[in-house]
């Protein structure tokens, strides 16, 4: 048996590239660029603060960290958004187990299901980051697939949905930069879409895991929008991760901050039902946000790869030079069969950005934004893929009729 409720959600992204796949001989050696992993190295600080702390895997660890892991979040978000220092650590800033399980329960503990006698409708950009969509439905809220194409700037323009939907919106969310498209809301962006949270009495969780990878200006983060607009602090939720800055995946160390009682909220329920990060695990964290240059370093590493996907991509149709992040949108005309070729012809794998949208009908006449792209990850080291970006080229090439 399975709950009706979730009976709609598609197999996860990866089993359906893997059933895919599966089918087809891979054309060499496998060149990963289908998962947003980080391959570069660990920074040793990690494996040093877990081992000097592995005694206290006997205990229980708390549910909102340790005092020292709330400063050095509060610390670093307010030196990273030039916040005036009034963010509380003690009561605006949470750890989570990896922000994909935060994401979630946050709209569990402060989204209603109803609103106005109505279904409550939850907003959020398409293509995206599908655990948005299983929040909605595990509160019974209609998810609202708002498209980020190349018409919109890549972004999801909510300021443009009918009263209708807006009346009845309790929750959003909003990544910057993008996932997968590599864009980057600018500040009076972030405002708008704060102010009309405000406007409408909704809360918009910002998730934005890829703040530290761009290619030269630092991307704006909502909580400056909160700050710069003296916005109420309740409408609004800030995710940020070890994964991405820290290559730290398999930490599952990750934050959430926002307004008193929202965080309080959100804590009451992780209380009963999260899963806390072991006290080894948050003293490595604090010793990860504290630190910025390994950040630096892995950032250098990321600019060598946006200039040498530049160098064997640029001008190439259906190429778009990411501002931030590590993936690239390619638009190949048929993302499951351009996945498939590149796997055939080189064993490179990427994924089809059908997985990774959805067609809501009502815009664009119901069509998955998705459809047309593919998303590479530039995860491994230039070395490893650069013979993905070339076979990535030919496939470019190929589709546009240019001669190789
Ligand atoms: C847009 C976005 N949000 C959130 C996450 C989750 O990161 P984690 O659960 O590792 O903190 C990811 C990971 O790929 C992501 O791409």
């Amino acid at each position: 048996m399975t709950t009706r409720r979730f009976s709609d959600l598609p197999e996860y992204a990866f089993p359906r590239l893997r059933a895919l796949l599966d089918r087809h001989q891979p054309g060499g050696a496998e060149i990963a660029m289908s998962i947003g992993e980080p391959q570069h190295a660990l920074p040793p600080i990690l494996a040093e603060t877990l081992a000097k702390h592995a005694h206290l895997y006997n205990k229980y660890p708390p549910i909102d960290g340790t005092p020292g892991w709330r400063e050095a979040v509060a610390g670093w978000l307010t030196r990273r958004y030039d916040l005036d220092g009034s963010l509380d650590p003690d009561a605006q800033v949470l750890p989570l187990n990896g922000s994909r399980e935060g994401l979630f329960g946050a709209a569990l503990a402060l989204a209603p299901g109803e609103k106005n006698g109505k279904q409550a409708a939850f907003l959020m950009p398409n293509p995206f980051y599908q655990v948005y969509a299983a929040a909605a439905l595990a509160i019974g809220a209609e998810p609202i697939c708002v498209p980020a194409t190349r018409e919109t700037g890549w972004l999801p323009d909510f300021s443009a949905l009918p009263e209708d939907i807006l009346e009845r919106t309790t929750f959003a969310y909003y990544c910057s930069p993008t996932n997968p498209q590599g864009a980057v809301a600018d500040a009076a962006t972030l405002a708008r879409m704060v102010a009309l949270a405000e406007t409408y009495g909704f809360v918009i969780a910002f998730d934005e895991p890829y703040s530290e990878v761009y290619r030269d200006t630092p991307p704006p983060g909502a909580l400056s929008a909160v700050a710069a607009e003296g916005a109420d602090p309740e409408r609004v939720l800030v995710f940020n991760t070890l994964s991405k800055r820290s290559n730290a995946a398999g930490l599952r160390s990750a934050f959430v901050a926002g307004g008193e009682k929202s965080i309080s909220a959100i804590k009451r329920l992780r209380a009963y039902s999260g899963a806390p990060n072991p006290l080894p695990a948050i003293h490595a964290a604090e010793a990860l946000w504290r630190d910025e240059a390994h950040v630096i370093e892995n950032r250098r590493l990321y600019q060598e790869k946006y200039a040498l996907a530049d160098e064997i991509l640029g001008g190439l149709p259906g190429y778009l030079p990411p501002d931030a992040g590590f993936f690239l949108w390619l638009d190949v005309g048929d993302g499951e069969a351009g996945v498939v070729e590149l796997w055939k012809e080189a064993g490179v794998k990427c994924l089809p950005g059908a997985y990774l949208g959805r067609g809501d009908p009502r815009f664009n006449g119901g069509e998955n934004p998705g459809a047309r792209y593919m998303r590479a990850a530039l995860v491994e080291s230039s070395e490893a893929i650069r013979p993905g970006l070339e076979a990535i080229a030919r496939l470019l090439r190929k589709n546009a009729g240019v001669e190789t």
